[in-house]
């Protein structure tokens, strides 16, 4: 059994995860509209790891004998000044999910709850990843600074990007 207070801050969580969701889906159709179908595609995957990340936190909660508890997600931002700007925003994003991410493991460890720290481990190793992904993205395009064959070159490389099922759902599957 879970305690209630974590399990409060899981049901947050979910809610933050299901946001950050909808922020990239909001991020791809601005790429869309801007005509940059590779960084499209690179938020559209983002946007379905989000939702696997409140997917992950569903299940271990309802494992956990905890209640899951769906609140209303808050409105995104639908414009950005250029795609870098998007991605900045990522990165600033994420750095916020970390601190999220970082606090519900001080409460797991507050309340000596060694099989939520167990999972929250897999968060804490996950956030190393979006924070790198934005950075080196951000990095690409100030290299690039507005350059047009160099954006296309970056956008075909972002639209090799796939979809992969995280190990805590697969183990699921
Ligand atoms: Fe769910 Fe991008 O962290």
């Amino acid at each position: 059994m879970i305690s209630k207070r974590l399990e409060d801050a899981i049901n947050a969580q979910i809610n933050a995860e299901m946001w950050s969701a909808y922020l990239y889906l909001s991020m791809s159709a601005y790429c869309h509209d801007k005509g940059y179908a590779g960084m499209a595609n690179w938020f559209a995957i983002q946007f379905k790891e989000e939702q696997d990340h409140a997917q992950i936190f569903y299940n271990y909660l309802i494992s956990r004998g905890g209640r899951v508890l769906l609140k209303a997600i808050d409105a995104v931002e639908t414009e950005w000044a250029s795609p870098l700007a998007a991605f900045e925003a990522t990165y600033a994003h994420e750095q916020h999910v970390t601190s999220l991410i970082n606090n519900l493991m001080h409460i797991a460890v507050e309340e000596k709850d060694f099989a939520a720290q167990s999972r929250l481990q897999w968060f804490i190793d996950e956030q190393v990843e979006e924070e790198e992904n934005a950075v080196e993205i951000i990095n690409k395009l100030k290299m690039l600074d507005g350059n047009g064959y160099g954006l296309y070159m970056l956008d075909q490389e972002l639209a090799a990007r796939v979809y992969a099922t995280p190990s805590p759902l697969a183990a699921k599957a």
